[in-house]
């Protein structure tokens, strides 16, 4: 490939396996998953993979074929059109082959010297985002693991921005809906502060005015749902703008699954008020049609970020710090380049291609609501909210739910788990693929009449 003398690496390795390999991932980058594939018990799993590390080694070959038939079939097939439970997947085929490349490439992308392309490449998917909100070139941010860490690093900077303003309160709190994900809950934990959590209306919205009743003067943020994970809701972004403006607080907005629909400019004004926000984090491993694992952290004016993290250390004195260091905006310090798949597949095929991905996705949604509410046996009960919709059989029990659902996942025709809304079982159907098809999809929910 190069006139360079190759780079020796640890071990010896045969070039035939490495090809193997290799192929294995394009046979299953255009075949996608196995939609029965799924998880397996320890006992039927330790007799074939408990052992396999030893002091001499298996081989590459039979290493490998541990990943092929034992590993792989006993994982759940998130990225199948027909797999709509919790937040699936949807990753394009450029973002995935591209994916195995970036691997390929071993970038350290936690700072400018060691990735400067690639950080220049992943702020260029992180600008596209924040042009999205209606941000301005001071906004930055950068790609960490999941929607947890970008809370958390959000939220850091979110009281360490309150901190430099005002006297600090006995106990810091952050206000959020009781919709909030369960990670805001994990978050304030760590960060250790109080949880306010606001009542909903019946659909799941927080407004501004009951946020304000439940004000305690103590908050450092306001957290906003952009798309709450149970059901879809989006909070009254622009009211809630209006009330951290009035009370001097941060507004971050967890857009994790549902902000993706930013991309289609028709439901751009769902988010209204976004350009007010302080901070917002979105998954591209959910609705962006990229693999895992990744979520865009993006701070208005990046340097709020920048105030409350990086590491400083006398062995990263050679660090340039007067660059763009990516370990400036989350707790975090090595990373792999995880917004690089999102740039590649957005540049290849451009952002209308994802506005209109995202179009597709919404009306599939609608598509499939329609048809749930003109089947005689089933509720709907909520929805779509973005393409979140739960609906309940008239004429089944809860356990006759769980059975029903269990059923569907085995044979692969659908993942739909139940879920609790307002205290009634209910199933969820949650879907990030414009490639679900709503016919097939009703079809398997018929046999619930
Ligand atoms: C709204 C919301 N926020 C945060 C998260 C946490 O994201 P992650 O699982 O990537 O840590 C999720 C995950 O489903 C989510 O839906």
């Amino acid at each position: 490939m190069t006139d360079r003398p190759k780079t020796p690496r640890p071990f010896p390795f045969d070039a035939a396996q490495t090809t193997r390999m290799l192929d294995w991932a394009r046979a299953r980058i255009e075949d996608g998953p196995d939609p029965k594939a799924g998880a397996r018990d320890f006992a039927t799993l330790e007799p074939v993979l408990g052992g396999s590390v030893t002091e001499n080694g298996i081989g590459a070959e039979a290493a490998f074929r541990l990943f092929t038939d034992a590993i792989v079939p006993t994982t759940r097939p998130y990225d199948h059109p027909a797999s709509l439970s919790f937040v699936a997947a949807a990753p394009s085929t450029a973002s995935l082959s591209f994916d195995a490349v970036l691997g390929a490439a071993e970038i350290f992308a936690g700072n400018w010297d060691g990735g400067a392309g690639a950080v220049h490449a992943e702020n260029q998917a992180l600008a596209w985002l924040a042009g999205l909100a209606g941000w301005d070139g001071k906004a930055g941010g950068v790609f960490v693991a999941g929607g947890t860490l970008g809370n958390l690093s959000a939220l850091h900077a979110a009281r360490n921005w309150a901190a430099a303003q005002r006297e600090r309160p006995e106990r810091w709190a952050i206000l959020a809906s009781v919709e909030a994900h369960s990670s805001i809950k994990a978050v304030a934990d760590v960060m250790d502060v109080d949880l306010i959590l606001v009542e909903t209306d019946t659909n799941g919205r927080m407004s501004a005015e009951a946020a304000k009743q439940a004000l305690t003067g103590r908050e450092c943020a306001i957290v906003a749902n952009a798309g709450a994970t149970n059901c879809g809701s989006v909070d009254d972004i622009l009211g809630l703008a209006d009330l951290a403006e009035e009370q001097g607080l941060w507004l971050h907005l967890d857009g994790a699954y549902g902000l993706a629909a930013i991309a289609d400019p028709e439901a751009r004004a769902i988010f209204e008020g976004i350009e007010r926000a302080h901070s917002f984090i979105v998954d591209p491993h959910k609705w962006l049609f990229a693999p895992y694992d990744s979520c865009a952290l993006v701070y208005r004016d990046a340097r709020w970020g920048a105030a409350a993290h990086g590491q400083r250390a006398a062995y990263l004195d050679a660090v340039d710090q007067a660059a763009w260091n990516p370990s400036d905006y989350a707790l975090h310090l090595t990373r792999r380049a995880r917004g690089l798949p999102l740039w590649f597949s957005l540049a290849t095929h451009g952002s209308r291609a994802y506005g209109e991905a995202i179009a597709t996705t919404l009306r599939i949604a609608r598509d499939i609501a329609e048809g749930i509410d003109a089947m005689p046996g089933l509720e709907l009960t909520l929805g779509p909210q973005l393409t979140v919709i739960l609906f309940r059989p008239h004429a089944m029990s809860d356990a006759e739910m769980e059975v029903w659902a269990e059923t569907h996942r085995r044979s692969g025709a659908l993942l739909c788990l139940p879920t609790t809304w307002r205290g009634r079982k209910v199933f969820r159907l949650c879907i990030v693929n414009p490639t679900t098809d709503p016919k097939e999809i009703l079809a398997v929910l018929e046999t619930l009449t």
